[in-house]
């Protein structure tokens, strides 16, 4: 069934929506407790670099694939050459895998959230007791998978609405009251006594505290936290408009972006080691408890503490609410598109999909934890497998596709909105795609194998 294809109407929203994207549980969940298992600072300093080298160019890579063609992944990267189509296929594979953790770990915030409203959260005071009320909470069976299904559902109904009224008024509105609320608990923890020493572990780089897998985990965390690699910015682009400065947005993306992850450090590490959770001179092992145990360490320092752990927990259940609608979207988008389902039914196709998979990585903290891929669990593989190689893979094939295999006029005729825009940095970008990016994603990946 042919379908008029939605747009976003707004001028900010191509901003807002792909800073939706790209802000979400990478930032405030994922960034931190890398950092924390990488050495802080030394950590940031890889993790900018390569946002820097890779994200920019790919992210406008990206865009100029979805505006191009107004289509989905698949679409949009087959439209352009049929033999290259396999990027857009590549991308649904991994979005499906990435949503499948992803779905657990934001269940969880939903369900931080529910216990800090009902008063729960704020029964325990010493960093430990919540350390095992999350390990208690992650390895149950039912309620991790109950969170993570209601979770699954709220996107669905949110992409029903359709690309306008629910992915566009969504952002508009949500996005920057979480800005808001960061700064604020930034300043607050960072005038914690003994947040210095946070601030130390977080800004200052220690080179010798990476370790092999470091520079790779940065790599990953930039294409994971960008929402590159896997056609999600292709899609969205392909619903912005000719006038969209792709440039610009794609800057200002990466811009918040880098900013949430970086103000969720300073929130994160002067509490951690305010409370007691790390020790100044030790390195500290995190793991994905690290902003469970954390936040509610810090609410518990604050009058009102449900009220702040609630509004807390909320915007960060925005966060990633507003990242799993385009994941969700890639993989809807895919069916609808491709296989012509009727969006209504493409939608719950992939609900369906995404059930199964939130569902093995939940259950694999606890009843499935024996049954290993490689040594991981699946919530770790999934993880693993999407962040560090299907991500960097994909953003790789679209580094050489744009940069090798696409027209020269191509980059330049999206860049400039057909010449109407400056061109100057063009060449510069071209360059990057075609030599820097595939360069540095190939080293990485030799570095972490131990060849160089
Ligand atoms: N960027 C999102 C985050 O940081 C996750 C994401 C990855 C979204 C890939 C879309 C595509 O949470």
């Amino acid at each position: 069934m042919e379908q008029k294809r939605g747009s976003f109407a707004g001028k900010l929203s191509a901003v807002l929506v792909a800073a939706g994207s790209a802000v979400g549980l990478g930032n405030i969940w994922r960034f931190p407790s890398l950092a924390a298992d990488n050495g802080g600072g030394a950590f940031l300093v890889i993790y900018l670099l390569c946002v820097l080298l890779l994200g920019v160019p790919l992210i406008w890579a990206e865009f100029s694939v979805g505006r191009s063609t107004q289509l989905g992944a698949v679409g949009a990267y087959r439209t352009l050459n049929k033999r290259w189509g396999f990027i857009g296929y590549f991308g649904v594979l991994a979005a499906f895998l990435l949503l499948g953790f992803y779905y657990v770990v934001s269940g969880w915030t939903l369900e931080y959230f529910v216990e800090s409203i009902n008063g729960n959260l704020s029964k325990y005071s010493t960093p430990e007791e919540y350390r095992l009320l999350f390990d208690s909470f992650k390895t149950a069976t039912w309620k991790p998978l109950l969170f993570a299904w209601a979770f699954i559902l709220i996107t669905h109904f949110v992409i029903a609405q359709g690309v306008q009224k629910g992915i566009e008024k969504c952002s508009n509105v949500l996005m920057p009251l979480l800005f808001v609320i960061l700064f604020v608990m930034a300043i607050h923890s960072v005038l914690m006594p003994g947040g210095v020493e946070g601030l130390k572990f977080f800004f200052k780089p220690d080179f010798s505290a990476i370790s092999t897998g470091t520079i790779l985990a940065a790599m990953g965390q930039a294409f994971f936290s960008l929402s590159i690699g896997m056609g999600c910015m292709v899609t969205y682009a392909s619903y912005f408009n000719r006038e969209t400065n792709l440039k610009t947005t794609g800057l200002q993306v990466t811009m918040l972006d880098s900013l949430v992850a970086i103000t969720a450090g300073i929130i994160i590490f002067p509490a951690a080691f305010s409370v007691g959770i790390f020790q100044a001179g030790e390195t500290p092992m995190a793991g994905p408890g690290l902003i469970f145990i954390t936040l509610p360490a810090i609410f518990n320092s604050l009058p009102w503490s449900m009220l702040w752990s609630a509004i807390f927990f909320l915007l960060i259940i925005v966060a990633a609410l507003t990242s799993t609608i385009s994941i969700h979207e890639v993989v809807a988008a895919y069916l609808n598109e491709e296989w012509k389902i009727e969006r209504k039914w493409s939608n719950w196709l992939s609900t369906a999909g995404m059930f199964v998979v939130a569902t093995l990585a939940s259950l694999s903290l606890g009843v499935l934890n024996e049954v290993r891929v490689f040594g991981l669990t699946f919530f770790d593989l999934f993880d693993y497998v999407t962040a560090n190689l299907l991500l960097p893979i994909g953003g790789f094939c679209t580094s050489i596709f744009v940069g090798w295999v696409l027209d020269k006029k191509f980059l330049e005729r999206e860049l400039t909105n057909d010449g109407k825009l400056g061109g100057k940095i063009v060449p510069v970008v071209r360059f990057m795609l075609r030599w820097l990016c595939p360069l540095i994603v190939f080293a990485i990946f030799l570095d972490t194998m131990g060849v160089i």
